[in-house]
Order: structure tokens, then sequence, then C-alpha cells
């Protein structure tokens, strides 16, 4: 039987929401990009189920068991591994990306063919046993690849770049949940819209500009833009004083604009560096934090996660 078993991998690439996070929950458009960090999954048809993940969840076997009831199978017999460069938990949109690379193992595995379009609109569905009421801007970021503008009801546009942004990506100390925070917004949101509507409506235009500094390569507009989205986000109660403190780090170091990034009340912060994106996360790292960069826009690493590698028969 061994030489019968089946196996499938497929790869998903992290993210980062440049400016809009939680905002674009409430209509408006948001700013994704996928980074150079990200996820593989591999699955095995026939042996005992087996979990082999660094974040452990059981809801990956609820995600497993819904993404194969999907393509018509039971994944009762699949065993999962999952290998991942991608920090869990802290805003980087892990959940998606092992969404988006679970539905490829898994059309992998049956030889289905499966676009990138197909890939996010699956990795959506399992996007809600991980999240509750998701966007859809993480599974469509981590899908597609590459820089793009996405509002819940235009979908995702590709976005103009004309220079590489050079970001550091630092991560906070204290664990956190997207589910809760966006949670918590709702609840304070049901209790006095207007104050809140009105600061998606002050973020939404923050993201216009936004695409416009980058679309003209001005990093200095886009990192002043990234800050006024920071401070928004401050008075959405999203923030928490070791992001603020790390967002004023990274201007105090050189930085051209700092804000946290994804669900927030925790996680990870971003940070557009003034040149040597490296030496600003060697700033970080001094300080006890973990720091990565990766560029951001056109031609940046971001491809290597971009799709799945085809298995050889054998
Ligand atoms: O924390 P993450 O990586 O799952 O990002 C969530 C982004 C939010 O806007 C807060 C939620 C959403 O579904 O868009």
């Amino acid at each position: 039987m061994a030489d019968r078993l089946r196996s499938g991998s497929g790869r998903a690439p992290g993210k980062v929401i440049l400016l809009g996070e939680h905002a674009v929950v409430y209509g408006r458009r948001a700013i994704a990009a996928s980074i150079g960090q990200g996820l593989e999954v591999r699955l095995t048809e026939g042996r005992v189920p087996r979990l082999a993940s660094p974040n452990g969840s059981g809801r990956l076997y609820e995600a497993l068991a819904r993404a194969a009831r999907g393509f018509g199978i039971d994944g009762e017999s699949l065993s999962i591994e999952v290998s991942s460069s991608l920090p869990q938990g802290v805003g980087l949109g892990s959940s998606a990306a092992l969404s988006v690379a679970l539905v490829r193992a898994l059309a992998d595995l049956l030889g289905a063919a499966l676009d990138d379009g197909e890939a996010g609109a699956r990795a959506f569905e399992l996007e809600q046993v991980f999240h509750g009421n998701p966007s859809g801007i993480d599974n469509t970021v981590c899908a597609h690849g590459g820089l793009i503008s996405f509002s819940r009801d235009r979908g995702f546009r590709p976005l103009a770049c004309a220079r590489p942004l050079p970001l550091v990506i630092a991560i906070g100390r204290a664990a956190r949940e997207t589910r809760r925070v966006v949670g918590a917004l709702r609840e304070r949101w049901q209790a006095d819209r207007v104050r809140y509507e009105a600061v998606f409506d002050e973020i939404a235009a923050l993201v216009e500009r936004g695409e416009a500094a980058l679309a003209a390569g001005d990093r200095r507009g886009f990192g002043a833009v990234m800050d006024a989205n920071q401070d928004a986000l401050a008075r959405l109660g999203i923030s928490t004083p070791e992001l603020d403190e790390m967002a004023a780090f990274a201007r105090a170091h050189g930085a051209l604009g700092a804000k946290l990034t994804g669900g927030g009340g925790g996680g990870a912060v971003i940070a557009l560096a003034n040149g040597d994106a490296s030496a600003l996360a060697g700033a970080f790292q001094a300080r006890g934090w973990r720091a990565f960069t990766s560029d951001i826009g056109p031609a940046a690493s971001y491809s290597t996660y971009r799709s799945y590698p085809k298995q050889e028969p054998t």
C-alpha cells in the first residue's frame, strides 16, 4: 500500500496591512502586501492522522476537515505537516496563509486545477474557522501575492508602486487574538456608531492618500500617512502602550513612519525605513524585540511563497 500513498503540498506568504485594518471590516478600502515570510502545508493520505504544526491549534483539524469537504473528500485519513517562517498570531496573516496553503495542498494531492482566485475564495471559508467575521483582505492578499488595494464590496486590485518600500516588521511581546480585538471593537462601535464611523472615514481618506504616495514613489508622504493611521487606530482603542512605544522607537531611529499592522491589541508593528532597513531591524533586536525586514513592492522577495512547487510524480 505504501507505494500508493498520495501526498500534496501548498505554499502561501504572510502579509502586512500597510493601511486601513479594522476600517476594512466596516467596508472601507485598505492596502495590504504579501511578505517574504510564509508557510508550507504537506498532506499525506492513508497514514494515521498526525499533526506537526508550529501553532499546534485544534482549529487546524477543523479547517482541514472543512477544506477537504469542499473538494468532496473526507479529511479524516490525511496527515498534515506545517513548516513556517511566519510568526503565528501576531497580525501577519498566519491563519490566512495556512488556509491558502491548505487548499493548494489539497488541490495538489488531488491533481485538481486551482487558480489564485479560487484558492483565495476557498481560504475565505476556512478563515471563518479562525476569525469569525473576516473582511476577506487577508486570504485575498495571501492567495494573489503582491501589493493590493481591497474593499469588501469591490474586491481587490493590484496597486502600482513606483519604488519598493523597505519595511521592518517588529513583534511585540503581548499575546493577542484578532477575533477578540475585532469583537471588542464591534461592541464599542455598536455603542457609539457616529464616533467610530467618523474614524473609519478618516482612515479611508488616509488610504487614498497612501495609494497616491505609493504611485508617486513618495516614501516620506507614505510614512506620514502611516503615522496618521497609527494615531487613528489608537483612538479606536486598537493600539497598546507597547505598540505605541515600538512605533515611537522606530521614528526615533529614523523611520519615515510606523504603525501597528493587522488585528492589533498586541502583535506586530511595521516601520518604513529611511534607507537601510536592516539597521533599524537591528535596533529593535538590540532592545529585545524580534524584528526582520521585508521589501514591499514590485519584484519584492514575496514571490518565493507565491505558488506551490509542483511535486514530481512518484
Ligand atoms: O490580525 P490579522 O493578520 O488576522 O489581520 C486582521 C485584519 C483586520 O482588518 C483587523 C480584520 C479583517 O478581517 O480585515
